[in-house]
């Protein structure tokens, strides 16, 4: 497990989808990994420069525009290496560089800090989160008290309920998320606290969450998200048959 002080990972909030960009930064090596550069290239050197670190690898959550946007901006300025998972690197089927292309449960080496890639299907066929020394990277598969939508091309809602249920049940409860987007009230949270109150999290039975993902769900609630209770789930259930 990594200890928190041999890294550090900084976010800023992005272009007008209010995406998040990561730059996970190993102290040891000077290293920095982006996760999903996009909309605002320069904030993201700039951040590299104050920290005075190098950025040696991009992080792909997934292919959709607003993560991968900025992805030759920071080509031309630093020889890093692109991550994504073969799944979906076959469901875009545009991107012509040479990326590394990871299996889930693959680590990534920065420096001295390891990375966990996670397949996480759902939002897209080939998404990943990232986990490292107790936080959890998500991109569009969790959000903080939300998940991704997936009736977009490649969405799958069974493996989303799937993919959420593991996360929920493998990942200690102290994990820090960091999501893709900032859609909530609140920028980060834990799994524990997820667990709770974010609506996804809740349910047992697979039919109940796709209906509640693919039909309910934007007709009761808009960002940005805050926890539910169970009851109130309930009461949406209830209203939408
Ligand atoms: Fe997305």
């Amino acid at each position: 497990m990594n200890d928190p002080a041999r890294y550090s990972i900084h976010a800023l909030e992005l272009g007008p989808m209010e995406n998040f960009v990561y730059l996970i930064h190993d102290h040891a090596s000077g290293r920095a990994a982006v996760v999903d550069p996009a909309w605002d290239v320069p904030a993201v050197l700039r951040l590299a420069r104050d920290k005075g670190v190098r950025i040696t690898d991009i992080l792909l959550t997934h292919s959709h525009h607003d993560h991968i946007n900025g992805i030759e901006e920071v080509l031309a300025a630093y020889d890093a290496q692109v991550h994504l998972l073969k799944a979906e690197a076959r469901f875009w089927g545009q991107y012509r560089d040479l990326p590394t292309l990871h299996h889930g449960g693959d680590v990534i080496e920065l420096g001295e800090t390891a990375v966990r890639v996670l397949h996480t299907p759902g939002h897209t066929p080939g998404s990943a989160c990232y986990h490292l020394g107790g936080k959890l990277v998500a991109g569009d598969t969790l959000f903080v008290f939300g998940c991704g939508r997936c009736d977009l091309r490649g969405g799958d809602p069974e493996a989303m309920f799937h993919t959420l249920k593991r996360l929920k049940t493998e990942l200690p409860l102290d994990t820090v998320l960091l999501p893709g987007h900032n859609y909530a009230e609140t920028s980060a949270s834990t799994l524990a606290e997820q667990t709770r109150g974010n609506p996804f999290l809740l349910f047992d039975d697979v039919q109940r969450f796709v209906r509640y993902r693919m039909h309910l769900h934007d007709r009761y609630r808009d960002a940005p998200f805050g926890p539910v209770t169970r009851d109130a789930l309930e009461r949406a259930m209830s209203q939408g048959k």
